[in-house]
């Protein structure tokens, strides 16, 4: 089968969350299984061009967009040697930019960008069987498709249109917009800037491809149910059985404390005890009291509202009387990092922020005891998955991706991988802490969790076969 992805980020490359993990792990799988397969993205302005070094492949070429003219060119690397990557080349629209989303003109950035996968195409003289769209950046693709003339030779490209998150819909989301301007995701796509802005990407994805997939079995439940399906119930139910849930995976080869390079002590299953140095290095390079017993409670992730910043919020002076401590790392929404700078100045023996790095990322997750995920919602969730394999024990809410990887502990049993906490409140949060840390205080059963946590495998080779099954499905 061939295969083309279609996305707006991927790591190492560029990566502003989750998805762009995705897209560095789960193209090998699918080559591994034996296929042809490709990745397209933007040249975005972040991208270090002397970290990775990109080769031209293509004269300057002009794409038409109504009356304007944009010229661009492809760039190609390789990702592990074996899956090409095709760079689009546009400076004014992507390298000359700080931003991978927004500006005023974000819908039209991606529009131009869906557009110039068929000008790749003829580039590379080359017709994949499916094009994979990933989330609202590349929801065209299947709308165009739709409306090319029959005897075109793509018209026989199907598509599959993953949402990675519901909540994104074009660079003004749904939610945004006013009833009377929101897009009814039937007529043509408009040239109109004005018209252009309101258009949303998600749902044309949803509507014209193939087949619809989400990141994991529950969210794809809850995608179809009232309250949270982010207002996409009806449209879904159109697909019928062509809308399916697939996990994500993570990289087993790339997160592995008994190599990572980022870690001062590495270790694995066998070498638990090691584990805690890097905690005390955790601690001590973030300025926190330095202390085996203190329980340290952290987060690696994409600040959002999605990732439950104001339920933490809302416990976080009771959690740190209890004698916890408290990290995070990542980048995001301004006003939820002020207030963790808040609390950073407030308790600065108890609780860190520092923005996001590749290296304090990996420290986070060997050197906490507790990885949190509190989120109001988590399509898949990677964080949960890596910090098992870290052997740092995830708390999170019954959500999506979390609730299909997670199993509460069980003190009766001893069975479980994690602490779960159902409705999205303070209290449960609280409650779920104060659990979690009773079991922290039994050293026996917290190594016995953490081993158990070590051995969960949530590797990519069932989801890849699961997506070249519903690559099939698409082309039957
Ligand atoms: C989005 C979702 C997250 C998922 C990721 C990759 O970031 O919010 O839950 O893990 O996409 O699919």
């Amino acid at each position: 089968m061939k295969i083309l992805f279609v996305v707006s980020e991927v790591a190492p490359y560029v990566k502003t969350g989750g998805l762009g993990e995705v897209m560095n792990a789960l193209p090998k799988e699918i080559h591994r299984l034996g296929h042809e397969i490709a990745i397209f993205t933007p040249l975005h302005g972040k991208i270090d061009r002397q970290r990775h070094p990109l080769l031209s492949i293509s004269r300057s070429k002009i794409l038409r967009i109504g009356r304007r003219k944009i010229a661009h060119r492809f760039f190609a690397s390789l990702i592990s040697q074996e899956v090409p990557i095709y760079f689009f080349d546009q400076p004014e629209l992507f390298g000359a930019r700080d931003q991978v989303y927004g500006g005023e003109d974000g819908n039209y950035r991606y529009l131009v960008f869906n557009k110039a996968v068929f000008s790749l195409l003829e580039t590379l003289n080359w017709t994949p069987d499916i094009i994979h769209c990933h989330d609202w950046p590349a929801g065209l693709i299947p709308n165009y498709l739709a409306q090319m003339n029959r005897k075109s030779s793509w018209k026989k490209i199907k598509t599959v249109f993953t949402i990675h998150n519901p909540a994104f819909t074009g660079t003004a989301n749904a939610w945004q917009i006013a009833p009377e301007l929101k897009d009814d995701v039937e007529s043509p796509i408009p040239v109109d800037p004005k018209k252009l802005s309101y258009l949303n990407f998600l749902e044309r994805g949803i509507r014209f491809a193939d087949v619809v997939t989400t990141v994991s079995e529950l969210h794809a439940k809850e995608l179809l149910a009232p309250e949270t399906d982010h207002g996409l119930r009806e449209l879904l139910a159109t697909k019928k059985r062509h809308f399916y849930g697939i996990r994500n995976g993570i990289d087993y080869n790339l997160f592995n404390p008994r190599v990572d390079p980022n870690l001062p002590v590495n270790y694995d299953v066998g070498l638990l005890h090691r584990k805690n140095d890097n905690k005390r290095a955790l601690q001590h390079r973030l300025g926190l009291k330095i202390d085996d017993k203190i329980p340290l409670l952290g987060m690696n992730t994409r600040i959002s509202e999605q990732k439950g910043f104001d339920l933490i919020f809302e416990v976080l002076p009771k959690a740190l009387e209890l004698g916890a401590q408290f990290v995070v790392v990542g980048t995001g929404h301004g006003a939820y990092i002020e207030t963790l700078n808040a609390y950073a100045k407030k308790y600065p023996n108890q609780v860190a922020y520092r923005p996001y790095s590749e290296e304090l990322g990996s420290l986070v997750y060997a050197g906490v005891d507790l990885f949190l995920m509190p989120s109001r919602y988590e399509p898949s969730g990677l964080g949960q998955m890596v910090s098992l394999r870290y052997g740092s024990i995830p708390l999170v809410r019954r959500t999506g991706g979390l609730a299909n990887t997670i199993t509460d502990y069980n003190s009766k049993t001893d069975t479980g991988n994690g602490f779960v906490f159902d409705s999205y409140t303070g209290d449960e949060l609280l409650t779920t802490i104060k659990r979690a840390l009773k079991v922290f205080r039994s050293k026996k059963r917290w190594w016995e969790l953490m081993r158990r946590a070590m051995d969960t495998s949530y590797s990519w080779e069932l989801p890849a076969k699961r997506y070249l099954r519903i690559y099939q499905l698409a082309t039957r």
